[in-house]
C-alpha cells in the first residue's frame, strides 16, 4: 500500500522520537511491502523562529494533502514568555482546529511488566485497559472571548469562555459509544453537571444517544469523582468520554497508571480527513537532544495510525506486541526505570523494538506456512 505521511517533529524531544518512529515505519514498509513517503513540515517553536508563526499555511497544506499526520511535540522555555499568538501550543491548537480533529483517543493500558514503574500498587493496576475519548476542538480551549480586561472598578480581570454547541457534543459522544461498542461495551461520561450548564446539556445528549446503543452500558460521573476513581479502581473503566479540559487533565493522571507519561499514545480524528497521531507527553525540554527520551508513546501512536488511518491491523498489532515483549524482557528507558540495569537510550530502545518486530514477523510467517 502507498501512503503519504506528514511529519511534524516540532520541538524538544520531538525530533528524536520522530526519527525513532520513521525507522520503525521503514521496517514495517520493508516487511509488509508498503510504500510510505514522508513530507516534513514545521510547527510550534521551530516554526515561530523560522516562519514567524507557530502554524505556517504550508504546514496545514501538507497535512491536508497527506493520508495521516505524525507529530512529535511542541513547546519549550525559549517561547514561554511569548504573547499568546506566538506560543508553540497555539500551533497545536491551530492544527487540531483547522483539520477539525474533534475526537482525541488516548488508550491507557497498564502493561504487567511495568507495574513497578508506577507509583500505584500492582494489584490496583494490573488488567487496566481503558480509553479516554476527549473532545478536542471545543470547550474552554476555544471559546470566545478569551482575554484580559479592566473591570469598571479599574481592576484587571481575565475571561475564558466554556462554549459547546449541541452538534459538537453529539459527535464526540457518538464516537464514545461507537468505540465502547467495539470494546467491553461500557461507557462512562464524565462531566461537572452539578455546577456547569454545558455539562447538563452534555448529560442530556448522552442519555438521548444512549437509545441508539442499547448494548452499551452507560453511566455518568462527576469529574472530581472520576479523578479519584481512576486512582482507586481504574479497572472499572472501559471508555471514558469527556470534554476538552477534563480530558486533558484526566489523561495525564491516567498516564501514571501505565507507569510513565512516556507510554501515552494518542490519535486525533476528524469526520473524514486525515488523522493526527502524537504522543501525549509533550516536548520535555530538560532532556531534549540527549538521546534519553522514551520513544514508546510515539511508536504506540504509529501503531494507532497504521490501524485507524490505513487499516493495517496486523502491522499495528506487531508494533504493540513487540513493545510488550521488549518491556517483558526488562528493557527500560530512564523514565521507566527503577533499579533496572537495562536502561536504554532512545536509539537503543528503537533498535530493540525493531529487532523484536523482525523476530515476531518471521515467527508468524513460519507458523502460517
Ligand atoms: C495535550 C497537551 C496540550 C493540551 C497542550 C500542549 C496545549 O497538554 O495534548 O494534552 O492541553 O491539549
Ligand atoms: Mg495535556
Amino acid at each position: 500500500m502507498k501512503k503519504q505521511i506528514a511529519i511534524l517533529p516540532g520541538d524538544g524531544i520531538g525530533k528524536e522520537i520522530i526519527s525513532s518512529a520513521i525507522t520503525v515505519l521503514n521496517e514495517i514498509a520493508n516487511l509488509f511491502d508498503h510504500d510510505f513517503s514522508y513530507e516534513y513540515a514545521r510547527i510550534g517553536g521551530e516554526a515561530i523562529d523560522i516562519d514567524g508563526t507557530p502554524l505556517p499555511e504550508e504546514t496545514i497544506k501538507v497535512c491536508k494533502e497527506s493520508d495521516a499526520i505524525l507529530l512529535g511535540a511542541v513547546g519549550g522555555p525559549k517561547w514561554d514568555n511569548n504573547p499568546p499568538d506566538l506560543r508553540p501550543e497555539k500551533g497545536l491548537l491551530g492544527i487540531r482546529k483547522s483539520l477539525q480533529l474533534f475526537a482525541n483517543l488516548r488508550p491507557v493500558i497498564a502493561f504487567d511488566s511495568l507495574s513497578d514503574a508506577s507509583t500505584l500498587k500492582p494489584s490496583v493496576l494490573n488488567g487496566t485497559d481503558l480509553m479516554i475519548v476527549r473532545e478536542l476542538t471545543g470547550g474552554i480551549y476555544f471559546g470566545q472571548p478569551s482575554e484580559r480586561r479592566k473591570a469598571k472598578s479599574g481592576e484587571e480581570i481575565a475571561v475564558d469562555t466554556l462554549y459547546y454547541s449541541r452538534e459538537e457534543i453529539e459527535r464526540i459522544v457518538r464516537k464514545g459509544f461507537e468505540l465502547a461498542a467495539l470494546r467491553r461495551r461500557k461507557l462512562t461520561s464524565v462531566d461537572k453537571a452539578n455546577v456547569l450548564e454545558s455539562s447538563r446539556m452534555w448529560r442530556e445528549i448522552v442519555d438521548e444517544i444512549a437509545h441508539e446503543y442499547p448494548g452499551v452500558e452507560v453511566s455518568h460521573m462527576l469529574v472530581d469523582n472520576a479523578a479519584m476513581q481512576l486512582i482507586r479502581n481504574p479497572k472499572q473503566f472501559d471508555v471514558i468520554v469527556t470534554e476538552n479540559m477534563f480530558g486533558d487533565i484526566l489523561s495525564d493522571e491516567a498516564a501514571m497508571l501505565t507507569g510513565s507519561l512516556g507510554m501515552l499514545s494518542s490519535a486525533s480524528l476528524s469526520a473524514n480527513g486525515p488523522g493526527l497521531y502524537e504522543p501525549a507527553h509533550g516536548s520535555a525540554p530538560d532532556i531534549a537532544g540527549q538521546n534519553k527520551a522514551n520513544p514508546l508513546a510515539t511508536l504506540l501512536s504509529v501503531a494507532m495510525m497504521l490501524k485507524y488511518s490505513f487499516g493495517m491491523n496486523n502491522e499495528g498489532s506487531l508494533i504493540e506486541k513487540s513493545i510488550e515483549c521488549v518491556l517483558e524482557e526488562g528493557y527500560r528507558t530512564a523514565d521507566l526505570a527503577d533499579h533496572s540495569e537495562l536502561i536504554l537510550s532512545t536509539d537503543e530502545m528503537t533498535n530493540k523494538v525493531i529487532e523484536t518486530i523482525t523476530i515476531l514477523h518471521k515467527s508468524t510467517k513460519m507458523s502460517a506456512n
